[in-house]
């Protein structure tokens, strides 16, 4: 049998468009540059006075120099190399040894902050909103805590995000006790929803135990966004647990990702203790359940040749995501390949 054809699934060339992590809010100071590949693409996301967070292509239009060493000054970057200045919009403000500014600008990505992370849109003009916890009220952005490392893992993001929909492995690999099966369901050409539709067993005293706490199926949802950023929704009835993961694609061919542990909003000094003591819990399940594959992401060589009935979420997750629009907007090499030269921002494409 031969395997299954892809798309845009898996492929190292180009990659649904949408919002990608970049950093952590708190990792960007006030008047803070910092250098930041994304999808092999090298940037600069930058902070002005203002508090404002912006991503910017890295090169200087002048002649190139990298602006990560440049300067903030009020809501524009300085070049380091001949102190030309460019304003929020990317466009050139001042050149010291002239009286005016010259015509040139700096590429600028749409960039957002949520969920104390900054996003980068990785396409012209946002055609979506940001990821956001299905759960949780839009209003209510929820008590959120972004766990401080990143983690790195040997294979391509997408591999990665359908692991959480991988029924199989919860019994094979996380000694899971329950059978779960992920119906699909869309909710936009960039989200998709898998949610568990199987009640626990009533034949089983774990079953049975389990019923206690649910008045259907057992709880677990997945919301995934552009493909890249899986958002896990589990717990009780009565108490939901929601852990997001976001995930870009390195220049090694493989993944680095933050994960943050969401609970929705609760004022007070008493709901922050618990919004609290919630979050470090949530911090546990969501070890227990990047941690248990580990070793398998550190060899797997994709090749999805003999899908089963079981593998229909897997097979959902593929097909909605190669049905994404794709851009290519930088080099990201095959797992084992070195990288070669940037794209010129000219040559980035949509499709
Ligand atoms: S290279 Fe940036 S100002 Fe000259
Ligand atoms: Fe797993």
């Amino acid at each position: 049998m031969s395997s299954v054809a892809h798309g845009t699934f898996n492929a190292t060339d180009r990659f649904a468009i949408g919002w990608y992590w970049v950093v952590g809010s708190d990792e960007l100071p006030r008047r803070g540059v910092q250098r930041v590949r994304v999808q092999g693409r090298e940037l600069v996301v930058w902070r002005g006075e203002d508090g404002v967070a912006h991503v910017v292509d890295a090169y200087c239009p002048h002649m190139g120099a990298h602006l990560q060493d440049g300067q903030v000054e009020g809501d524009g970057l300085r070049c380091f190399f001949h102190a030309w200045k460019f304003g929020p919009d990317g466009a050139c403000v001042d050149v010291p040894c002239q009286p005016k500014p010259v015509r040139a600008r700096v590429k600028t990505w749409p960039t957002v902050e949520r969920y104390g992370m900054v996003w980068v849109w990785t396409g012209e003009t946002p055609t979506h909103d940001p990821v956001c916890v299905p759960d949780l009220d839009v209003a209510d952005r929820g008590d959120v805590r972004l766990v401080p490392e990143t983690f790195e893992k040997r294979c391509h993001p997408n591999v990665m995000m359908i692991n959480a929909i991988d029924a199989q492995h919860f019994n094979s690999v996380h000694n899971l006790p329950a059978r779960l099966h992920m119906a699909r369901s869309d909710v936009s050409v960039n989200a998709v929803n898998f949610a568990n539709d199987i009640p626990p067993r009533e034949d089983t005293w774990f079953g049975r135990f389990l019923r206690r706490f649910y008045a259907g199926p057992i709880t677990y949802t997945l919301r995934y966004w552009f493909g890249h950023t899986g958002c896990v929704t589990l717990g009780p009835d009565f108490l939901h647990f929601h852990i997001v993961f976001a995930l870009r694609g390195n220049d090694a061919g493989g993944t680095e990702g933050r994960t943050l542990l969401v609970t929705r909003h609760r004022p007070g000094l008493f709901g922050q203790a618990f919004s609290g003591v919630l979050l470090a819990l949530t911090k546990v399940v969501g070890d227990y359940f990047a941690q248990g594959d580990t070793k398998v992401f550190q060899t797997i060589r994709f090749d999805f040749q003999t899908p089963i009935g079981a593998d229909q979420a897997i097979l959902g997750f593929i097909q909605h995501y190669d049905a994404q629009p794709a851009a290519a907007w930088g080099t990201w090499a095959p797992l084992g390949t070195a990288s070669s030269d940037e794209r010129p921002a000219h040559e980035a494409a949509t499709a």
